[in-house]
């Protein structure tokens, strides 16, 4: 069996990723998630983000950044038939390392309040699920 390689997501990556998250349950996309959107994400944030491949299969997708004060995790995603194996907590190391190098201390996500699986994904790893807060968002 082939190991799992990750690497840097480029933009090349783009297309493959697109259509992946497009048939994955609970991936949101929007306008934030053209191509030429998730371009300059990755230019203003370069090394932050992996794919997850199987030789040529594209089995995983992370995205991280950061605004210089907070780090930020988007499109946590990997192939059904893949899962359990300890991908997705591979991406997400890797994702934190970036961000540690880069001097970020904390990153946040958002989940979906009826993605169950996610949530109880994320308090296993020991995220810390913030009861005290809520997310507001206003078109500019
Ligand atoms: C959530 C998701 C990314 C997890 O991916 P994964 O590769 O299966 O996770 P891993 O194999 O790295 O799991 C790491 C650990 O978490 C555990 N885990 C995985 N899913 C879990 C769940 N739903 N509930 C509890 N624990 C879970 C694994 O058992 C493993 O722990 P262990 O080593 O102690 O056994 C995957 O289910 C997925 O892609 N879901 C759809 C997309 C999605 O909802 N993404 C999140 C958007 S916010």
């Amino acid at each position: 069996m082939t190991p799992i390689a990750y690497s840097i997501f480029q933009t090349e990556d783009y297309d493959e990723a697109a259509a992946f998250w497009q048939r994955t349950p609970y991936i949101g996309l929007s306008s934030a998630d053209k191509c030429e959107a998730i371009s300059i994400f990755l230019a203003r944030n370069p090394g932050f983000s992996f794919t997850a491949r199987d030789g040529d299969t594209l089995v995983g997708t992370v995205l991280l950044g950061h605004d210089g004060r907070r780090g930020y995790m988007y499109h946590l995603a990997v192939a059904a038939e893949y899962r359990g194996q300890g991908i997705a907590r591979e991406l997400i190391r890797l994702g934190l390392e970036a961000l540690r190098g880069a001097g970020i201390e904390k990153c946040h996500l958002f989940v979906y309040t009826d993605n169950q699986n996610a949530l109880e994904f994320y308090r296993h790893e020991g995220w810390q699920q913030r009861e005290e807060l809520v997310i507001f968002s206003m078109n500019v």
